[in-house]
This record gives structure tokens, C-alpha cells and sequence, in this order.
């Protein structure tokens, strides 16, 4: 997945094309930065890319979900739906917007199961965020209709699917609103940055001011705009858009290594009795930047990762149900509503209310996941052995399982 792996003199010359005038901000300065707008430009190179009719650049993927919930409208009050695996990022905006992320289920594609975001809806919801977790994407067109149904918002979170497609268009640039992250192990990387993208103008203005101290950014002269409304810091840098452009250039190469190494691995170890894969609604549209695999129980899923850690082959595979940050079970300070200037005591019980439910539809998927990062260093003969490893670790871990039942 990360662009970083690749990084190189692009990179480089786009950098010191800023450091050369010095203009490090991307906003004013219009005289000594000598023409040179890189935030500008990759905003413009994001839109041309993904088909999006406008893009905002800010500090963080993080900073992107929470200026599109900004920009939707959302609030104190609403109620948000997203999955119950996903990164802490997507309930830490909708929390920090004043909003309840309200978490359900998720289903084998990994993502929001459409018939517990139904089972989910009340008179509070205001949005439906999916997030379209490791390359792949969650059912659109069954969330979309949901969405148009009860005349909810649907804000993609994006974040790790970048060059994702859903029936020929982008992920992030089909719901009223979608992000990408451009954090340091994402597909494209800023170092940091992130961006919300929308075809709404109304989106896009809200967008483009809050995340600038509520700018209006309508005259030449920065000082003597106008604020129409309260905004925050959420601004990117032009060094950071920079390292940006050099590696959106690059998409296409990534997107191409991803699918390759992602093919031969996947063939690879088809053959382990048993095993099944996530279910991709539109399977031309993986970016494979994750293979996800299921094992029949999750005994044997443990197991497997036990064989292939003494085997010294578990580096890149992720074994979400145990991880800390990207699955309900260990989100205890969510659970707790623990921040550190506490919720208005409403707001705090719904938070608690939402994440103490229990989610075993996604449990059962989740205890027998297993994600493989594909890098795009490897060369197929690399590919090739690791997958052959990864097959004898699993094949060993069920020989040892029959024997002990
Ligand atoms: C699904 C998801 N959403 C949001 C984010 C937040 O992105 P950032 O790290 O740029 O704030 C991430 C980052 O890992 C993510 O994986």
C-alpha cells in the first residue's frame, strides 16, 4: 500500500521547488512565490484524477472527516452510522463535531452490513459513513438507496482506498462527500494531508473556509476577507502538497504493482483448504492494497497466526480482531466516552450507549480475518515465496489443530 516505498527524485524536485521561494503556506504571498501553488495544483490534479467536481487539501485525513461532516452540516445532536471496524480517526470526527457515531455491524466485505445501518436508522441520523476498509469498498448502491430513502447524507471515508473503484468511479467521489488520507502509510502520502472531495458547491464552500479559520477566500487581499462563519487550522502546507504531486503521478504505477502482487498471492494460497476471501461488491475496483482472507474458525485463524509468527512470516499481516485501534472490541476510552474535557452528559451517554452494544455478526468475521499487506517492492518471485510460506505456516496450523481435536 504506502507510496513512500517509492519514493524518490519526483519527490525531491517538487520539495525544493518550494524551499526555493521560501513560501511555505499555501494561501497569500502572491508576489515572492513566484508562481508556484502546489496545493493548488494538486487539488486540481486530485479533481482531474478522481472526477471529483471539487477537492479541499487539509492537514490530515482526520481533519478531512471532520471538515466534510463541517461541511454536511453535521452536529451536535446528529447521529452519524459507521462501522464497528474501521480507524479511530472515523468516530474521533464525528465525536469532535459534537455528533454520536453510531456503530454497527459489519458484514464479509468488511465493511457497513446495509441491512444493520437500516436497523440502525432514527429520527437523529443525519449521515451514513462508510469506510471502505483495506483497498475495498462497501456496498454503494445499497447505502446510497438507504441514504436517499430516509434523506440521509452519505460521506465516504476513503482513507485507505485510494484508486478504489465502484461501477467505474473512484471511492471518496460518490457519496455527498468522500476523503482520502495522505498520512505516511497510505497509497499516495503528503507525509500528512488529506482531502475532501464533492461534487456539492455548498460542501466545497463550507469545506474551503473551515478548514482556513472560516475564509472566505474571495478577495486577493487575505486580511480583509470575510469570515461568514467560525473555522479552524486545518490547512495543508506546500511542502507537504508537494511530496503530494510527485506521488499522485505515480497512481497508475502503484495501483498496477498493487493489483499484480495482490493476483499472485491470492492465487497463491486458494488452494489452503477452506479458506475463503472478502467478498468485493465490484471486484474490478479493488485496489488492492490489502489481501483479506477468512480461515473457518477463528481457532484455527489464531493458530495460524501462532505458526506463522514462530515461523518469523507474520510482519504485514494484520490480525485486526486483537488490534487496539481498528476494531470495537479494544476501543475502551470509546466505550468510556473518555476525553479529556468531558461530553455534555446527553452526548456521553449516547456515546456510551452505541459503542457498549455488542457487534457478534462482526465478531464471526473478524475472528477469522486476516489482512496481508501487498507492498510494491515485491518482486513476483517474492511474492510468489511469501505466499508459499504463508500457505505452509496455514496448512501446518491445521495439520496441529486436527491433532489436537
Ligand atoms: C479509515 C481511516 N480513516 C481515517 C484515517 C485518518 O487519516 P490520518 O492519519 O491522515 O488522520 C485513517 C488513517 O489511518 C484511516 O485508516
Amino acid at each position: 500500500m504506502p507510496g513512500f516505498e517509492l519514493f524518490g527524485d519526483e519527490e525531491r524536485k517538487q520539495v525544493n521547488e518550494v524551499l526555493g521561494t521560501g513560501i511555505l503556506m499555501r494561501y497569500g504571498f502572491d508576489g515572492p512565490r513566484k508562481g508556484i501553488w502546489k496545493a493548488v495544483e494538486l487539488e486540481k490534479a486530485i479533481t482531474q484524477t478522481f472526477g471529483s467536481k471539487y477537492a479541499q487539501l487539509v492537514s490530515s485525513g482526520t481533519a478531512a472527516l471532520t471538515t466534510a461532516l463541517q461541511g454536511l452540516g453535521v452536529g451536535y445532536g446528529d447521529e452519524v452510522i459507521m462501522p464497528a471496524f474501521t480507524f479511530v480517526a472515523s468516530f474521533e470526527a464525528v465525536i469532535s463535531v459534537g455528533a454520536t457515531p453510531v456503530l454497527v455491524d459489519i458484514d464479509d466485505t468488511l465493511t457497513l452490513d446495509p441491512a444493520a445501518v437500516k436497523a440502525a436508522i432514527t429520527p437523529k441520523t443525519k449521515c451514513i459513513m462508510p469506510v471502505h476498509m483495506c483497498g475495498s469498498m462497501a456496498d454503494l448502491d445499497a447505502l446510497k438507496s438507504i441514504c436517499q430513502e430516509y434523506g440521509l447524507s452519505l460521506l465516504e471515508d476513503a482513507c485507505q482506498s485510494i484508486g478504489g473503484t465502484y461501477k467505474g468511479k473512484y471511492l471518496g467521489t460518490i457519496g455527498d462527500a468522500g476523503t482520502f488520507s495522505f498520512d505516511f502509510v497510505k497509497t499516495l502520502t503528503c507525509a500528512e494531508g488529506g482531502v475532501v472531495m464533492t461534487d456539492r458547491e455548498d460542501v466545497f464552500v463550507h469545506a474551503d473556509g473551515y478548514s482556513d479559520h472560516g475564509h472566505d477566500h474571495k478577495g486577493a487581499d487575505r486580511g480583509a476577507d470575510l469570515h461568514p462563519f467560525v473555522g479552524y487550522n486545518f490547512r495543508i502546507s506546500e511542502l507537504h502538497a508537494a511530496v503530494g504531486l510527485a506521488q499522485i503521478a505515480k497512481l497508475e504505477t502503484f495501483l498496477g504493482l498493487q493489483r499484480k502482487h495482490h493476483a499472485i498471492l491470492k492465487e497463491t494460497l486458494s488452494s489452503i483448504p477452506g479458506i475463503s476471501f472478502r467478498r468485493i461488491p465490484d471486484p474490478a475496483g479493488d485496489s488492492c492494497t490489502f489481501l483479506s482472507w477468512f480461515l473457518p474458525t477463528e481457532e484455527l485463524t489464531r493458530a495460524a497466526i501462532a505458526e506463522m509468527k514462530s515461523a518469523g512470516i507474520l510482519g504485514g499481516n494484520f490480525y485486526w480482531f486483537d488490534n487496539n485501534w481498528h476494531y470495537i472490541r479494544k476501543w475502551d476510552h470509546l466505550k468510556e466516552a473518555k476525553t479529556l474535557s468531558g461530553l455534555h452528559p446527553e452526548h456521553r451517554a449516547a456515546v456510551i450507549k452505541s459503542a457498549t452494544a455488542d457487534f457478534p455478526a462482526s465478531d464471526a468475521v473478524m475472528g477469522r480475518c486476516v489482512s496481508t499487506l501487498v507492498s510494491l517492492l515485491w518482486t513476483e518471485e517474492q511474492v510468489r515465496e511469501k505466499g508459499h510460506a504463508m500457505k505452509a505456516a496455514v496448512l501446518k496450523a491445521m495439520e496441529k489443530e486436527k491433532v489436537s481435536a
